[in-house]
């Protein structure tokens, strides 16, 4: 058994240059499937998860996620003087009470690594997971983090999420060899970032959640710059292999990449049709779009 996960790790100080021209205001984080921010779906999963600690690791130009996160006091009287209390809550529910944000500011955007290096100080020593709000996974159970942070919980081991890919994709993940897999887990032997195809050792994928044993802070330390000149994560993982196991974890759900156009859009039509107000005419829509563009009708 291990300690229970409290504290959580968001990095989101990237340029979020896929976006653009939108994310020259918006941070990509806060662009929306449906009407909630990217970030509050990764915040959800962490407070599923039982995290009540959420740091976030912002730059000095992303004032809208901590302004998102912060008491709207005056919005909050208006909802609540109009009779409004079904907004209201959705907008307490933002930070649920005995939940707390922490901001940390990553000077430079010296890679994913050197992110979660920032976080040290607040995390201290105990486990803790990162989550990557690109990456947004669905599923009608438990959340992607709560299914790891329980096998941690029981293992003690660390635990990255991964998925296969198609192998010609490798080059854009974080790429694992393991053991043969027990149930969902499987002890990782070798990790290695954005390898080529030709010398990936396997095409199962590291996806952006992660429960971490405190060591590895030190680890990143002294983690030079790897795969396009940053501090990696997935190096200081690998040096953490060296020491103790680390397990991958097959999560159930389906993960989209929200960091790309397309799959910012696939996760736009699953929560749609998964809506339980929108379904119905979000499908109708579809069906429509389709027909006038004389492709055939959705099964
Ligand atoms: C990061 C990690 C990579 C992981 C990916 C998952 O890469 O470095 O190991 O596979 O997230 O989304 P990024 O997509 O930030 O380049």
């Amino acid at each position: 058994m291990s300690p229970r996960i409290r504290k959580a790790v968001f990095p989101v100080a990237g340029l979020g240059t896929r976006f653009l021209p939108a994310t020259k205001t918006v941070p990509k984080e806060m662009l929306p499937i449906i009407d909630r921010p990217l970030i509050q779906y990764a915040v959800d999963e962490a407070i599923e998860a039982g995290c009540d600690t959420l740091v976030f690791v912002t730059n000095r130009y992303k004032h809208a996620v901590a302004d998102y996160f912060d008491k709207a006091y005056e919005l909050e009287q208006k909802l609540e003087r109009s009779g409004k209390t079904e907004q209201l809550e959705l907008v307490r529910n933002v930070l649920p009470e005995g939940v707390r944000a922490v901001f940390v500011t990553q000077a430079e955007a010296l890679g994913l690594g050197h992110a979660v290096l920032c976080a040290k100080a607040v995390i201290g020593d105990e486990p803790f997971a990162v989550l990557l709000p690109d990456d947004l996974i669905w599923n009608r159970g438990p959340g992607a983090l709560k299914q790891m942070a329980d096998a941690a919980e029981a293992t003690g081991a660390s635990m990255i999420a991964v998925q296969d890919v198609p192998r010609e994709q490798t080059a854009s993940y974080g790429i694992v060899a393991t053991e043969a897999f027990a149930g969902r887990q499987g002890r990782i032997r070798a990790i290695v970032e954005k390898p080529q195809p030709d010398v990936a050792p396997s095409n199962l994928a590291v996806v952006g959640r992660y429960v971490l044993n405190p060591r590895i802070f030190s680890l990143l330390e002294s983690t030079k710059p790897g795969a396009g000149g940053e501090i990696q994560l997935t190096d200081a993982i690998a040096a953490l292999l060296a020491e103790e196991s680390v397990n991958a974890y097959r999560f159930q759900g389906t993960r989209f990449d929200c960091g790309t156009h397309i799959g910012l859009i696939e996760a736009t039509i699953r929560y749609a049709l998964d809506h339980e107000k929108l379904s119905d005419s979000a499908r109708q829509l579809m069906q429509n779009a389709l027909s006038e563009l004389g492709v055939e009708e959705l099964g």
